[in-house]
């Protein structure tokens, strides 16, 4: 099957409007992209980055100050640019025109934004949004019909969102393949990097090489025992012959679509035995949960596996003892060593809408997990078990009686170097099973391989063909 050549912008207007259905089968829905902004006292825009919402519907992923207009009853998609500014032009160069527009974007229609056509268009008509008027939305909302924000349209959105077709597929692939090579190109390289912001920088480098100007979150770049804190944001540490393992959760964004991806590997290239031992339970709590991923199934019933999974290896490691796997279970002891979710929703956000999650649900186990639903059919989420050793999260449950007593304080004290290991993929929900995005290895001798290849070379033995 061929891809459409335009992000579809039209097919995703009358998604949301089957989504909201009969009642606003009148409605004109309006969004906006954010106008660029300075910084207090400064005559530097900040980082612009593009309203999700308003990508969903245009596919302009880097136009400031438009709007987006679809009226439901005329199945019209219209786009609105900002009028010129000929100050700007001077500084930034021509914006797109009318017709340059119209030939890239899947739409019927781009106009100026100006309160003339505005009046001719929606006069009287019902213009619903997600936000209150801001920006260029006054022109549109000085019409005198009206404008409401409506919960439901961003519902309806958010449901949308949460099933990619194809085209959202292929951007997510390329935005896999180019963190995938980005992750190789870090695990290459251990003589260059003596440092997290060396291998912060690596893979940035090797994104932006690859044509990803953004990444879609803040690499988190972690070794030794801050491999240990989830989302770190230091990035500075001297990695050190000391420390174990590097962790490194990174992932590129291509045209507002992310990667969201967790690799770690031994510093010096050999996997203590404690490491190992984690690693490799981590790796079965990923390959057990992500084999079950089809369309139906329970995301809670997965997370709870994974924390299974966790408790069997530390029983079989000694770190857990005079307990069952269900009453240790029962006891959420485990939520010490895996505070967060299996996994998120994944798309135009790291942690895309649509997951529901119930950041106060009163079990431990839970409360963290972004996805509560069942997975459907072109859903794409992340699979993440992880499992950490982080004395401050660890503290409250050793002084506690209720889950001391399955705790061997002597075999932890042998695993709290490693730190922490995460491995995270991005996955396709197919109809009939699963379909991993992520393409680079996980497997521990293939990756203590590639390390310690670049540990004999000296070098980095990988170089990004773009
Ligand atoms: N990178 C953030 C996360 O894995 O959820
Ligand atoms: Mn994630
Ligand atoms: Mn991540």
């Amino acid at each position: 099957m061929s891809l459409p050549t335009k992000y579809p912008a039209r097919s995703h207007a009358q998604r949301v409007a089957e989504q909201l259905g009969a009642e606003f089968s009148d409605a004109v829905y309006l969004l906006t992209s954010p106008t660029l902004e300075l910084y207090p006292y400064c005559d530097q825009t900040q980082p612009f980055r593009q309203d999700r919402y308003f990508n969903y519907l245009t596919g302009a992923h880097d136009l400031s100050g438009a709007a987006v207009t679809y009226d439901v009853k005329n199945d019209k998609l219209a786009l609105w640019l900002p009028e010129l500014d000929e100050e700007d032009v001077m500084w930034s160069g021509l914006p797109l025109s009318l017709e340059q527009a119209k030939h890239k974007y899947d739409v019927d229609d781009v106009k100026y934004i100006n309160e003339k056509d505005a009046k001719v268009d929606f006069a009287g008509r019902r213009l619903i949004g997600i936000e209150e008027i801001k920006h260029s939305s006054k022109y549109f909302t000085a019409l005198g019909s009206g404008y409401t924000v409506e919960k439901k349209l961003q519902d309806a959105l958010d449901l949308a969102r949460s099933v990619k077709d194809e085209y959202e597929i292929a951007l997510m692939r390329r935005a896999a393949e180019i963190t995938d090579n980005s992750h190789l190109a870090v695990m290459s390289a251990l003589p260059i990097e003596q440092n997290e912001g060396h291998i912060h920088a690596e893979f940035v480098y090797h994104a932006m090489r690859q044509g990803s100007k953004f990444q879609a979150y803040d690499p988190i770049c972690c070794s030794g025992t801050d491999c240990g804190t989830l989302h770190y944001v230091k990035n500075d540490q001297e990695l050190g012959n000391e420390k174990q393992l590097v962790l490194i959760d990174a992932g590129a964004e291509w045209q507002c679509y992310a990667a969201d991806v967790t690799r770690v590997f031994p510093i010096n290239g050999e996997w203590t035995a404690e490491a190992r031992n984690i690693y490799t339970a981590v790796l079965d709590m990923q390959t057990q949960t992500m084999n079950k991923i089809k369309p139906g199934q329970s995301w809670d019933e997965l997370h709870l596996l994974s924390h299974r999974i966790l408790v069997e290896k530390f029983l079989e490691f000694g770190i857990f003892q005079n307990g069952t796997v269900d009453e240790i279970l029962a006891a959420r002891t485990s939520v010490a060593f895996l505070p967060h979710g299996l996994g998120h929703m994944l798309g135009m956000d790291t942690h895309d809408v649509a997951g529901f999650p119930n950041y106060d649900d009163s079990d431990p186990m839970f409360r963290y997990l972004r996805l509560r639903r069942d997975l459907k059919a072109g859903n794409v989420v992340t699979v993440e078990p992880g499992i950490y050793f982080n004395n401050f999260l660890l503290e409250p449950y050793l002084k506690d009686e209720k889950h001391l007593k399955f705790i061997n304080k002597e075999v932890l004290d042998k695993y709290m170097p490693v730190g922490g290991v995460r491995i995270e993929d991005d996955v396709l929900v197919t109809k009939d099973g699963f379909e991993n995005l992520t393409k680079i290895t996980s497997d521990p001798d293939e990756v203590a391989s590639i390390v310690k290849k670049g540990i004999e070379k000296g070098r980095s033995h990988f170089h990004v063909v773009v």
